[in-house]
């Protein structure tokens, strides 16, 4: 037997040689990925050490052979030096998995008291402010909201509104147009046309949108901007209706005491035509704000508002109206510069610029 004895003794011993690095396995500040390395090391000597072509393994095939009278005590040795075996590579195991689990929960860990990112709330554009204030003042008034098409052909642009080929208006209006002969409307007007046939007469509507131009952005001019188109036609319209439509539009934009006055122009949609301005909001139509010159009117005490007139005859008929039953009025002007002299702004392109610092200021 002791042959038998000293060959477990020597399975034993080659155990522990191999094992030698584990056996006080220290774990304190060891890296997940390195305490995952030592794990599976220890895996494979598991195998090698406790499985069923293991060298252990095969000393129980000894017990049989030794001596009956002494295969009790060699078999509970055998068995125990297993058992030996089996916990050693069980507690460095079971040391490294907690661990292992530790490092993962710490990772994966969710402060649920931590406040949370408050998202921005938005707002509306200065120019949609403005622009729903003069809806609601026009609303009021029995005016009805017609949308309608950006790119537009030059029927609508420009023949439709008494303005043919090769009629000096255009060229101011020049705008962008696509290669199926489509163009990006360069006024409001084109609305105009397009609720006169839709709705026929007597009609009331504002037009409210974004106009195209081919200009170089600077200070004043860029090249989409917004305009709102007002349209009367009915039997017995006069200009006077105009002059009122638009003094009380004006009243309730800037208060009671503003003031409106009419200059003759030109447009070629309208006979007669006028230009519209109402007296300065900043310094009471005096030129003078704070003693020095007013900005937003330049001195002069009245502010460019935009142009009006009655619907010229050919307009009319372009949309099967017979102007001698009908008359109306038009007008139209411009949002951003109306909304750069409420807000003191030097430049309109900051409008467009989309720096949410800028349009905070603004809501
Ligand atoms: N469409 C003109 C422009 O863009 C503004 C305008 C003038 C509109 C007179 C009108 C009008 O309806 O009657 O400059």
């Amino acid at each position: 037997m002791t042959e038998e004895l000293e060959q477990v003794r020597e399975i034993q011993k080659a155990f522990e040689q191999e094992f030698e690095r584990f056996a006080d396995l220290s774990v304190d500040g060891i890296a997940i990925g390195d305490a995952e390395a030592t794990l599976r090391e220890i895996g494979e000597l598991k195998i090698k050490h406790t499985g069923k072509k293991s060298a252990i393994a095969g000393a129980m095939k000894l017990i049989g052979k030794v001596a009956p009278e002494e295969r009790g005590n060699f078999g509970q040795f055998v068995q125990s030096v297993e058992k030996e075996i089996a916990s050693k590579i069980e507690t460095a195991q079971s040391k490294l998995n907690d661990v292992i689990s530790k490092a993962k929960i710490e990772r994966e860990r969710l402060d649920v008291t931590i406040p949370g990112r408050r998202p921005r709330t938005g707002h509306l554009h200065l120019i949609t402010i403005l622009r729903q204030k003069i809806e609601d003042v026009f609303v009021s008034m029995g005016y009805a909201i017609e949308d309608d098409r950006e790119i537009e052909t030059d029927y609508y642009n420009f023949d439709a509104l008494n303005i043919p080929e090769g009629h000096p208006a255009r060229e101011s209006q020049d705008t962008f147009y696509t290669t199926e002969g489509f163009a990006l409307r360069s006024q409001t007007s084109t609305v105009q046309i397009r609720a006169m046939e839709r709705r026929g007469v007597p009609i009331r509507i504002i037009a409210p949108g974004k106009v195209f131009r081919r200009d170089t952005p600077d200070m004043t001019h860029v090249p989409m901007f917004h305009q709102i188109e007002g349209l009367c036609v009915d039997k017995g319209i006069t200009m006077a209706h105009l002059k009122g439509t638009i003094t009380e539009w004006v009243h309730r934009m800037f208060g009671e005491k503003t003031v409106t006055r009419m200059r003759p122009s030109y447009f070629p949609f309208t006979e007669p035509s006028a230009e519209f301005d109402y007296s300065c909001f900043k310094c009471g139509s005096t030129g003078i704000f704070e003693g020095e010159r007013c900005r937003p009117c330049k001195g002069s005490g009245w502010i460019e508002l935009g142009g009006s007139g009655m619907v010229h005859p050919n307009v009319l008929r372009a949309c099967g109206v017979d102007p001698a039953v009908y008359s109306g009025f038009a007008f139209g002007f411009g949002l951003e510069r109306m909304c750069a002299l409420m807000y003191s702004l030097d430049d309109i392109r900051l409008m467009f610029d989309n720096d949410v610092r800028f349009l905070e200021q603004f809501k």
